[in-house]
Parts: structure tokens; C-alpha cells; sequence
């Protein structure tokens, strides 16, 4: 698969030009940049984002959704109320350190990123553990781009990502937490130079919102969605597998490669099937999410039905 149809499996680039061009002909696509592409209501079938693929339709969840039903613990543990307790976060100024074992270690700023690593239009699907979907337009670039900045050293294997930790502006974040803050998290070397393992800056065509992980964050969209960690400040290289929060937390529950797989059911949940976020029957979940093609190599001498 090249790297074209990777970033763009979901709406093909000419739909999505052509939708835009819709927009801005009726002089609506200033006020709606970030707004539902799916509920536009005007045009046919195709150009509200819905790409038919053998016996699995796809449809981009409004912006609505994405970005009021939000896993982010820092903030709350309730979906529906992260995006108004975000509201006071402060996303800039901000820098993501790259560092650990590489030659080159480098401090960011989000400016750097959007300038040095071109973000690109990349539409995926995100599967949650929890069970529910949802497809989301973003704008990332490929983490290999920072790889090839930093330039790692022979003996790094993993990379450990952290998110920031501001109990000041984090609610769920003070007084008792169950959760060994701050949010972590890690990819083998292998698989973030995966060109689908994405560091995503905006979403819709905006800049992400707090709710969504301002201003950086990871997109990995064949591995549960929370390994997707939000609002990075630093990322090491390191030779050691990390531990990341959710390991730490309940490791009989969560695993470092935490894989999407409808074969392998959660302890206290089956992960045969997934709810999409605005659809009522629930649809089979993919193995990898439906990215099989592009990261199955990755995984080769694995185990299908075992938990990792
Ligand atoms: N990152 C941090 N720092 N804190 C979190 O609680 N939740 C994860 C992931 N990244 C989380 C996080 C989970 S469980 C999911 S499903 C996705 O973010 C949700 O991303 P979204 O709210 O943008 O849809």
C-alpha cells in the first residue's frame, strides 16, 4: 500500500476536494471548517464522506462528536464533560522535548512542528477499548519525520511518550486518583516508523482542541484508542519496553501493544464488535482495526488469540 492510500484509506482526496469546493462555491467553508462535513445536508451520498468499502461503509463522525465525547482522565472521567473543563487549558506557549537515546536531541515548539513536518489531511478510524468508534479527519505527519531529525541511536528500541502534568489546570488530576500521573505511554522503534503512526496537530482542519489532545498529540489508529496519548511535551527514546499508565494501573487488563483485535476479548468485555459513534446496531471490529495490509507485517510471530 503506498503511502498516498495510507493516509487517505478513509475519504479519497478528490471527495474531500470536491466537497470543499462545494462548501466554498456556496460561500459556507469559513464557517464551517470545523463543523460536520457529514451533516452538510446539500450534497449527494459521496460527498458527505461516505466512501463505501466491501461490506463496511464509512462516514466521518461530525466534528460535534469528536470533540464533545472525549476520553481524557486529566480532566474528567466523564466523556461528556472533558471539553468544558478543558476550556481553561493552556495549549501555548508549548514545546515537545525529543530526546533519550538519539544524536540529535530537540526541543519544538508547535510552530516547528506544523512548519518542519508538513501535516497532511490523514483520515482514520479510532477504535476505543471501551467498545465505541468513531473516524476522524486529522492533520499529522508521520513520526518518522522527527525520527529522521533526531536521529536515534543503535540501542534505542522504544519510544516513551508523556503527557503533561498540570494538576493547576487538570481537575482529575488533584486529590485522590487512582492513575500514577503523568499520562504515559510507548510504541516499539519499529512501529512509529510506521508511516500510519501519526503526530496529529489539528483535526477538521483546525487546530486540535483542548478536549482532543491540544496542541500535539498521538494517533496510532490500529492499536485501542488509548494508546493515542494527548498533549505530549516529551517523547524519549529508550532501550527498555515503558510502562505505560494503563499498564501500571491494571496490567491484568491492558497490555504494551494493546492491538485491536476482535479475537482477543477484554477480561470483562468481548471485543467482537464496536458501537460507531451515531449509529445504533453495532458493527464487527476489524483485526488492526482494518489497517492489517499496512502494520500486519509488524506483528508477525504473534499469537492472534492471546492478549498483549
Ligand atoms: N491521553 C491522555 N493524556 N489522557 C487520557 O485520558 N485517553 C485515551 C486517549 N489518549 C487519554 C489519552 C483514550 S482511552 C482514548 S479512547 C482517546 O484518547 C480518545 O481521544 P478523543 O477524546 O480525541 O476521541
Amino acid at each position: 500500500m503506498d503511502d498516498r492510500r495510507l493516509r487517505d484509506e478513509i475519504t479519497p482526496e478528490p471527495l474531500y476536494q470536491r466537497r470543499h469546493a462545494i462548501m466554498r462555491a456556496a460561500g459556507v467553508l469559513p464557517m464551517i471548517a470545523g463543523a460536520s462535513l457529514v451533516g452538510c445536508g446539500q450534497e449527494d451520498a459521496s460527498d458527505q464522506g461516505v466512501v463505501p468499502t466491501p461490506g463496511y461503509e464509512e462516514v466521518l463522525t461530525p466534528f460535534e462528536s469528536v470533540t464533545s465525547y472525549n476520553n481524557f482522565y486529566e480532566f474528567s472521567t466523564e466523556k461528556d464533560g472533558v471539553a468544558k473543563l478543558a476550556q481553561g487549558f493552556k495549549t501555548s506557549p508549548w514545546t515537545l522535548s525529543v530526546g533519550g537515546l538519539v544524536q540529535r536531541p530537540q526541543t519544538f515548539t508547535v510552530e516547528d512542528l506544523d512548519a518542519m513536518f508538513m501535516p497532511e489531511r490523514r483520515a482514520y478510524r479510532m477504535r476505543c477499548v471501551e467498545g465505541w468508534s468513531m473516524v476522524i479527519p486529522w492533520q499529522g505527519f508521520p513520526i518518522s519525520r522527527i525520527l529522521d531529525e533526531v536521529v536515534p541511536n543503535g540501542d534505542a528500541k522504544y519510544l516513551r511518550f508523556e503527557t503533561v502534568k498540570r494538576p493547576d489546570e487538570m481537575p482529575g488530576m488533584r486529590g485522590f486518583s487512582p492513575y500514577a500521573w503523568p499520562y504515559v505511554e510507548g510504541l516499539t522503534l519499529d512501529e512509529a516508523r510506521n508511516p500510519l503512526a501519526t503526530i496529529a496537530t489539528g483535526l477538521y482542519g483546525k487546530p486540535l482542541l483542548a478536549q482532543n489532545g491540544a496542541p500535539v498529540r498521538l494517533v496510532v489508529p490500529w492499536k485501542y484508542g488509548f494508546k493515542s496519548i494527548k498533549s505530549i511535551v516529551k517523547i524519549d527514546l529508550v532501550a527498555r519496553q515503558p510502562t505505560s499508565l494503563w499498564m501500571a494501573a491494571a496490567p491484568s487488563e491492558y497490555g504494551f501493544f494493546a492491538n485491536v483485535n476482535p479475537e482477543v476479548s477484554h477480561p470483562r468485555w468481548s471485543q467482537a464488535t464496536e458501537r460507531r459513534i451515531g449509529e445504533t446496531r453495532r458493527r464487527p471490529t476489524l483485526y488492526l482495526n482494518g489497517y492489517a495490509a499496512a502494520v500486519g507485517s509488524l506483528y508477525a510471530g504473534m499469537d492472534l488469540h492471546k492478549n498483549y
